[in-house]
């Protein structure tokens, strides 16, 4: 029995619902063409971040403000300003590059600080033939004088502008603490986000014990983590419409975990970590892995299999929500050689 792999996401039909997330891999051409040979179904590219142009576009002021200053050295720069094409720039060409030689969708990422950056650069974006936009909200709710709701409002408005200024689909890519995600989620949909992309990892920063800096620190993901992005998915499958697209990612490294993730209701399964872990030849594995598993399990086509274990359809849905708090508490079991005393 052949296996068919295609889905929908963000109303883009794909070979295969194993997609390469954001990250340095997938904004060269050479390893994009690696993760596209190796099977994915599409790729984001990684997150322009404003705060670069910015920090790029300052020094280059005070490089010029010095230089006017001093000729000689500023003649000496000027060769170097002429080769620096500015991060934003050399994303959109990377992006245009990458998207002239991919056979499948390709997914620009972007963060931004300013909601004219947002627009701009979604704007940029869809000009250099990006089949869809990710916007990637990663906010620390750090100011005490700042609410939930005056935080989730200005989320909710930025979705809306940049929907409002694009005409290609755009992905909304979550953390997971928001208040009240469900509620969240449902208002990202209705403000115009095609899909929602759940859940980024958050970066803990650690400290430097020599030093005393704080150092910024990135963990490749484990498998436990996928437990959250499953959760909300099922939660949120069938409460949300249709037409909202839903990306797993955080744990993807195994068929059986895009598996998981269809299963609950999830449209395709994001893999970052462990491309990065293995090569982008690990994309095969997994598709290898995932069609043995629906041939033993008797299904046809993912389209059969997404959604057959969510909130609505599991014999028992408070088992994605609150009531089985209780139970999972209870279902721990002592290792025998564990310490009682
Ligand atoms: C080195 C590295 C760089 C990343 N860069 C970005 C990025 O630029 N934008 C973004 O939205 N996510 C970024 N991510 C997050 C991944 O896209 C992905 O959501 C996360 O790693 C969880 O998936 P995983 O468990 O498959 O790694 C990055 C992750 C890693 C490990």
């Amino acid at each position: 029995m052949s296996v068919d792999l295609r889905t929908r996401y963000l109303g883009l039909e794909l070979r295969s619902p194993i997609v390469a997330s954001s990250s340095p891999l997938t904004g060269s051409d050479a390893t994009a063409a690696l993760i596209e040979d190796a099977g994915v179904g599409a790729i984001v590219l990684p997150s322009l971040f404003e705060e670069e142009i910015l920090r790029e576009e300052i020094e280059l002021n005070a490089s010029l403000e010095a230089g006017s200053e001093q000729f000689a050295e500023a003649l000496a720069y000027f060769p170097t300003i002429d080769a620096l094409a500015g991060v934003g720039e050399r994303y959109l060409e990377s992006l245009a590059l990458i998207k002239e030689r991919a056979s499948i969708p390709v997914i620009g990422s972007l963060n931004a600080t300013t909601t004219g950056g947002w627009i701009r650069y979604a704007r940029l974006m869809q000009d250099a033939g990006a089949d869809a936009l990710e916007v990637n909200l990663y906010r620390v709710a750090g100011d005490p004088n700042r609410t939930a709701a005056e935080m989730e409002e200005a989320d909710l408005a930025l979705v809306a502008a940049v929907a409002d200024s694009i005409s290609i689909p755009l992905a909304v890519k979550l953390s997971p603490f928001y208040t009240a995600f469900a509620g969240f989620a449902g208002r990202l949909a209705a403000q115009g986000a095609d899909g929602l992309v759940l859940f980024n990892r958050f970066y803990q920063p650690d400290l430097d014990l020599e030093t005393f800096d704080v150092v910024a620190r990135v963990d490749l993901s484990i498998p436990a983590e996928l437990r959250l992005p499953m959760r909300w998915i099922g939660i949120l499958r069938p409460q949300l419409p249709a037409t909202v697209s839903l990306a797993a990612t955080s744990g993807v490294h195994a068929g059986t975990d895009v598996v998981k993730a269809l299963m609950v209701g999830a449209d395709v399964a994001m893999m970052t970590s462990a491309i990065l872990r293995h090569g982008p030849g690990h994309v095969r594995v997994v598709e290898d892995e995932l069609r043995l598993w629906m041939e033993e399990h008797e299904y046809e086509s993912v389209t059969q299999l997404r959604g057959s274990a969510n909130r609505e359809t599991v014999a028992d849905p408070s088992a994605f929500e609150r009531a089985n708090y209780m139970q999972t508490l209870h279902s721990w079991v002592a290792p025998r050689d564990a310490a009682v005393s």
